[in-house]
């Protein structure tokens, strides 16, 4: 059985999925912003877990020093963790910008992930097969960096696009630096039926139990031993191509670069 961090665990797919990984027996780490929605995650898993724990952090994925918090917190807490799912994220907020005057969307769906899943490895790297599985989506857009480091403000769906490439750029990334991790980015399927969607498009194509089916295979099936490096498109119901800028290794070197750079300036 597998310890399995899922963030954005209060909610929608991640928690269909940490319901359906509970009930199999696997210890599951809910993470949530909101302390009383996280504490009625965690007691409702709680009733319906088999024999694995559950366990509940809380951390804003605005606020960088409450992601570095959560992984200190985690690193003291937490022998070792198998799978990393990240999957908090926002598409629609009252904000554009955060504390630190970034980008908002750039912040929870990929700032806070980076620096999360940066600072676990050493927990994930005790695991036998580590997996890190980032959530994606099928919007993706080439990154300006005006609207990565705050300068512009764009519109939410073209800052959210940009910030699910850039989170899967880094995903390739990652799993070139550590062989010895399996990091797969997902776009778990479009307009799933969630609260997202809802409050995005007031209408949606699917259930969310598509998205979280995927989530719960790619984090234990076997089927996906071995594999990384790679992107899953849900929408095809296979491993396919992501956006252009995701196979450009001097674009990577450039995120990179300049993601190292806002961090050490904001954490
Ligand atoms: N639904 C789709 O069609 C679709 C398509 C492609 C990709 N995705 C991706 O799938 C993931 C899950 O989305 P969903 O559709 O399940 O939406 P959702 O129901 O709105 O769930 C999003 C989760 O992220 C959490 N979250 C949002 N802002 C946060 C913050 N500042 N700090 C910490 N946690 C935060 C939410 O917490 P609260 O419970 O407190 O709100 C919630 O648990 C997202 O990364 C999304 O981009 C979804």
């Amino acid at each position: 059985m597998k310890n399995i961090l899922i963030t954005g665990s209060t909610d929608g797919i991640g928690k269909s999925a940490a319901i359906e990984l509970a009930k199999d027996g696997h210890s599951v780490i809910l993470h949530g912003r909101d302390p009383q929605k996280l504490s009625d995650t965690t007691e409702e898993l709680r009733k319906t877990a088999k024999e694995g724990s559950i366990m509940g952090i809380v951390a804003d994925f605005s606020d960088l020093r409450s992601v570095t918090e959560m992984a200190h917190k985690l690193k003291d807490e937490v022998p070792v963790i198998d799978v990393v799912i990240n999957n908090a994220g926002i598409f629609k907020s009252w904000e554009s910008l955060n504390n630190n005057g970034l980008d908002i969307r750039y912040v929870v769906n990929y700032l806070s992930p980076f620096l999360l899943t940066n600072e676990l490895i050493p927990l994930l790297k005790k695991a036998d097969s580590p997996r890190i599985i980032n959530v994606s989506s099928a919007a993706q857009s080439s990154i300006n960096y005006e609207v990565f480091t705050g300068k512009k403000i764009e519109s939410e769906g073209e800052s959210y696009a940009q910030s699910k490439l850039a989170l899967t750029m880094w995903s390739f990334r990652l799993a070139k630096k550590h062989r010895d991790l399996s990091v797969l980015a997902v776009n778990p399927g479009s307009l799933l039926n969630t609260k997202m969607v809802k409050e995005a498009y007031g209408t949606y194509w699917s259930s969310a139990d598509k998205g979280s089916s995927i989530l719960y295979d790619l984090a234990v099936s076997e089927k996906y031993d071995g594999i990384t490096g790679k992107y899953f498109d849900n929408d095809k119901g296979s491993f396919g191509q992501a956006h252009a800028d995701a196979y450009d290794d001097s674009k990577i070197d450039k995120l990179v670069i300049e993601t190292t750079r806002l961090l050490s300036s904001y954490t």
